[in-house]
């Protein structure tokens, strides 16, 4: 049996809820805000809120990398950056988990120095227990208790799962299943 962190149907209450809150802490802003979704693991939870949010945003997308396997590395790299300018305006980082908090430290500074007028951070998940950075979450859909890796909705595998619709705790069984789909396509997984 699979263990279930977020079912499809908490996950779009979060996302009603979220954009309920942003929608408020937005309502006194003069631009348009710019809502950024970091890919790819954030794609899933960006669209969800986005359906419900009401007020006149731009929207655009990051990628970054830090993740191997189950095995964070150290360095984040940035592979693609907004496209928009945003300086002066205010921005809201859309993550699916904040786990060290390096990406998202890096992600902050990154578009602080790229003059943000405010950066705001929105995670789906809040890995608390494995934080090594400090990252101020303004708008957190779940706190994990422990430290267990977590897979759907987003988040991957090498790659995997990221079209599950609801999010689960990654065990031994699912690890075996995984590497043997993933070993029968040759799968290699590098980093570009
Ligand atoms: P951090 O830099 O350690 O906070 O890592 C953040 C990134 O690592 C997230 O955006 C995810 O892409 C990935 N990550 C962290 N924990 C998990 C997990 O449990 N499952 C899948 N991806 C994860
Ligand atoms: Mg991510």
């Amino acid at each position: 049996m699979k263990k279930i962190v977020l079912s499809e149907e908490e996950i779009d209450q979060i996302c009603k809820k979220i954009a309920a809150e942003m929608t408020e802490k937005l309502k006194d802003e003069e631009r348009i805000p710019l809502v950024i979704g970091v890919m790819k693991g954030a794609i899933n939870f960006m669209a969800g809120i986005l359906k419900y949010m009401t007020r006149p945003i731009f929207t655009d997308y990051i990628q970054i990398t830090s993740y191997f396997g189950t095995q964070r590395t150290n360095n984040v790299r940035m592979i693609k950056d907004v496209s928009y300018d945003c300086s002066n305006r205010t921005v809201i980082v859309v993550e699916d988990i904040v786990d060290t908090g390096h990406s998202m430290r890096f992600l902050i500074d990154h578009l602080l120095r790229h003059n943000a007028k405010k950066v705001y951070v929105c995670a789906l998940i809040d890995k608390k227990v494995a934080r090594e950075v400090e990252v101020p979450i303004d708008f957190c859909g779940y706190v994990m208790k422990e430290k267990q890796f977590v897979a759907g909705f987003g988040l991957d595998y090498h790659e995997l799962e990221r079209n599950v619709p609801y999010i689960y705790e990654v065990d031994e069984d699912d690890l075996k299943r995984m590497d043997g789909v993933l070993e029968k396509d040759h799968f290699t997984f590098h980093h570009y």
